[in-house]
């Protein structure tokens, strides 16, 4: 009994370990840490995998890019859709938990990450009135020299793309969240 309950802690502690690293993006920390003064992701400045001088980038509107990633390329973004924007940076930039979804081909990425259906529903309504061009981060953008983003494909409002019937239209959404995720799809 006592063995079991040693190998048992020992399974929870390596992966309660594992969870707490970063993604390898170009922002990310090794580790996470305390950024007591951030200026936007506030949700993890008791554990954050950005430091408060990429927080700088998001503390303001509008927001034309984050390093170089543009965010205006089908035209300003709307003030609600670009809070929503923000929320996502702030995960998968800052987040202790982001690692947990990492994509298996590249370890800058993640993919599949769980979310709400109220969460997916509020992201859809802030950004219904803004337009896209890519469904997918990692594969739709071109990226020139300078490691900048430009659209291959044309920019579409996502209520055209949206389609009438109720399943399609929440399966839009979710693929607009899998864009915004970095997720292959
Ligand atoms: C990203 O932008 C921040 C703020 O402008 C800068 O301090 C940092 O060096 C940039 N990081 C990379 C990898 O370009
Ligand atoms: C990762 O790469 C392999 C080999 O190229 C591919 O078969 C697989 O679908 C990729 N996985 C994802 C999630 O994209």
């Amino acid at each position: 009994m006592l063995r079991f309950v040693v190998t048992l802690f020992a399974v929870i502690t390596s992966s309660t370990c594992q969870k707490y690293g970063c993604l390898e993006g170009d922002t990310h920390k090794l580790k996470p840490s305390r950024e007591p003064n951030m200026h936007e992701c506030t949700l993890y400045s008791k554990s954050s995998c950005c430091y408060v001088d990429f927080t700088e980038q998001l503390a303001h509107s509008p927001v034309i890019k984050v390093n170089n990633s543009y965010w205006n390329r089908c035209g300003q973004l709307s003030k609600s859709c670009e809070d929503f924007t923000k929320k996502i940076e702030c995960f998968y930039r800052c987040s202790p938990h982001a690692a947990h979804w990492i994509h298996p081909n590249d370890t800058a990425a993640i993919r599949s990450v769980p979310l709400c259906q109220s969460f997916c529903d509020d992201w859809y309504e802030a950004c219904k009135d803004d337009s896209i061009c890519v469904h997918n981060w990692l594969t739709d953008w071109e990226w020139d020299e300078s490691g900048e983003n430009h659209c291959k494909n044309k920019c579409i409002p996502y209520s055209e793309v949206r389609k009438p019937d109720q399943l399609k239209q929440k399966k839009m959404a979710l693929r607009v969240l899998f864009f915004f995720l970095n997720i292959w799809v």
